[in-house]
């Protein structure tokens, strides 16, 4: 659990949260990193987007402060130059097509805009898989 509040920190650091007023967190998961960005940046407004509607239900409970929608990475529901950011934490390895995600987002991020994307990767130096992220 530190871990991945320790990475949520990082990545919000990465995506220079501080100077964000709209951040897009797509495949959202239990909307926890979202949560997280939430409480050390109060005044950013936040969508998650979430293919599993159950799961968006849960972070409904959990967090009402927090725009929940049900859609999936390539056909993200949000006018075009409406974010700052967007995010996938440890959620893009699921994206298919993921070149669509990226070219989608493009559109919807403001013009110096930031897409961030985390995924897990795997080298061969070592018997076990190596997990590390990419920025
Ligand atoms: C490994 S979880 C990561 C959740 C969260 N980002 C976190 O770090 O806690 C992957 C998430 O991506 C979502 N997901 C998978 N494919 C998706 C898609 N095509 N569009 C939107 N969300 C998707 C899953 O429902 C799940 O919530």
């Amino acid at each position: 659990m530190a871990a991945q509040t320790d990475l949520c920190s990082l990545v919000g650091d990465i995506a220079e949260l501080g100077s964000a007023k709209r951040l897009v967190d797509v495949g959202s998961g239990f909307s926890a990193p979202a949560a997280q960005w939430r409480s050390s940046h109060g005044s950013l407004d936040i969508s998650c987007v979430n293919i599993n509607f159950q799961q968006l239900l849960s972070a409904m409970k959990a967090e009402e402060k927090m725009s929940l929608l049900n859609a999936t990475s390539t056909a993200l529901p949000l006018s075009d130059e409406s974010a700052d950011r967007i995010v996938a934490l440890e959620s893009a390895q699921h994206f298919r097509l993921l070149e669509k995600f990226i070219s989608k987002s493009r559109k919807v991020l403001k013009p110096n805009g930031l897409l961030i994307i985390v995924m897990p990767v795997v080298t061969q130096a070592k018997p076990f898989f190596k997990l590390g992220i990419l920025a």
